[in-house]
C-alpha cells in the first residue's frame, strides 16, 4: 500500500517506486502466471486503495480545470539554500500569527458591538456567555503579542542574516510597511474593550503620536477623531482595525510571498563561497536574471542577468 504521503504528490512528479516498497513485489513477476497467479488484493483492500485515491481523484479532477498544480509545485517544492535553519521559520511563523489572528478575528466580530456604551458589556458577554468566547478572546488577545513578538524576530533575522541586501531590498520595504501596519492592529485594537485600562492606554498612545515631528499632531487629531477620546475614536478605531489595515496587510503580505518565492531566500552569511561571485553584478538585464522559484539555471539560487546573488556555494537541498 502506497504511503499516503506520496499519494499526495502529484502523479507526473511521483518517483517510480523500487521493487519492496509502494505495493511493487521483491521478487520478480512469476513467469508461469497460470500456475502461480500474484497475489490480488481482497474486495476490502481494493476498497481501501481506491478510498485512498479519493482524494487524489477529487484534487487531479480540480487541478484538470484549473491547471494550478505547475504554480503550487513551483511554490511547495523549491529548492532552498544548504544552511537554511529554523531562524527561517520566524515568517513562516507569523504568517500562522496573522491567520490565527484573523479567524479568531472573525468570529469575534460576531459578538462584538463597537459603540461606546455597549463595546464593554459585548467584550464580557463573549466572555461569559458565548460557547469558547474566553477561549477566542483570549487567543486573539495573545496572538496579538505573538505577533509583534515574531514579525520582530524575523524582521532581526533578515537583518542579521543580510537578506535585505540586493535583490531583496523592495521585499524588506514591504516588511517595514507591514511591520508600522503590525503595530497598528495592535494600538487600535487594544481601545475596543473600552475599559479603564483600553482608554486610558490609547490617550496615552495617541499623545505619544501627537510628539512626532510635523505630521505628529494631525496623526493624533486623526486618531481621536474629534475633540475628546470618545464614541467617535471608538468608531474610527474599529473601521481601521477591522478593514483598512487587515486589507492592507493581506494585500502587503501577499507581494511580500510572492518575491519569497520568487527570489528564493538568501543562504546564512557563514556559508562558504562557491566559485561565484557573493555580491551582485551590475544589472544588465533584470527580468531574464531573475529565476523563478530561487533556482538558477542550473539549479543553483536565484541569478541577476546570469550571476548567482546568493553567495551559497550553490548546493542546495530540496524544501
Ligand atoms: C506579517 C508579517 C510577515 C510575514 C508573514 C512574513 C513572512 C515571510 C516569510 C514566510 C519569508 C520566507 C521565510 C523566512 O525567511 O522566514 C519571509 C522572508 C523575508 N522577509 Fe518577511 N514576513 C513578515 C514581515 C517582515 C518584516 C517586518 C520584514 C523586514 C522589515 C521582512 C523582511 C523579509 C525579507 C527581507 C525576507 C527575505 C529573506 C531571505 O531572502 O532570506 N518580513 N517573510
Amino acid at each position: 500500500m502506497p504511503k499516503l504521503t506520496d499519494l499526495l504528490v502529484p502523479a507526473p512528479l511521483r518517483k517510480t517506486p523500487k521493487p519492496g516498497e509502494a505495493g511493487v513485489p521483491k521478487t520478480p513477476a512469476p513467469q508461469d502466471l497460470k500456475s502461480n497467479p500474484p497475489e490480488r488484493p481482497g474486495d476490502l483492500g481494493r476498497f481501501g486503495e481506491q478510498a485512498l485515491e479519493a482524494p487524489v481523484e477529487a484534487v487531479a479532477w480540480i487541478d484538470q480545470r484549473m491547471a494550478a498544480s505547475g504554480f503550487l509545485t513551483g511554490m511547495l517544492f523549491r529548492k532552498v539554500p544548504k544552511g537554511t535553519n529554523w531562524f527561517y521559520t520566524l515568517g513562516s511563523a507569523a504568517l500562522f500569527a496573522f491567520i490565527v489572528q484573523a479567524v479568531t478575528g472573525v468570529f469575534l466580530a460576531m459578538f462584538y458591538t463597537p459603540s461606546a456604551t455597549q463595546a464593554y458589556s459585548s467584550i464580557s458577554h463573549i466572555n461569559n456567555d458565548v460557547f469558547l468566547g474566553q477561549f477566542v478572546h483570549g487567543m486573539h488577545k495573545w496572538g496579538a503579542s505573538v505577533m509583534v513578538i515574531l514579525v520582530f524576530l524575523h524582521m532581526g533575522r533578515t537583518f542579521f542574516f543580510g537578506a535585505y541586501k540586493y535583490p531583496r531590498e523592495l521585499n524588506w520595504v514591504i516588511g517595514v510597511v507591514i511591520l508600522i501596519l503590525t503595530m497598528t492592529m495592535a494600538f487600535t485594537g487594544y481601545l475596543l474593550p473600552f475599559d479603564q485600562r483600553s482608554y486610558w492606554a490609547s490617550i496615552v498612545g495617541i499623545n505619544i503620536n501627537g510628539t512626532g515631528p510635523i505630521v505628529g499632531p494631525y496623526l493624533s487629531d486623526f486618531l481621536r477623531a474629534g475633540p475628546e477620546l470618545g464614541a467617535t475614536t471608538l468608531s474610527r478605531f474599529y473601521a481601521i482595525h477591522m478593514l483598512l489595515v487587515p486589507g492592507a496587510l493581506i494585500a502587503l503580505i501577499g507581494a511580500h510571498m510572492y518575491l519569497v518565492v520568487k527570489l528564493g531566500t538568501t543562504a546564512p552569511p557563514w556559508t562558504k563561497i562557491g566559485t561565484q561571485p557573493r555580491v551582485a553584478q551590475p544589472i544588465t538585464h533584470l527580468d531574464a536574471g531573475v529565476a523563478s522559484n530561487g533556482s538558477g539555471p542550473n539549479g543553483a539560487g536565484p541569478t541577476i542577468a546570469g550571476v548567482q546573488v546568493d553567495g551559497h556555494d550553490g548546493g542546495e537541498t530540496t524544501a
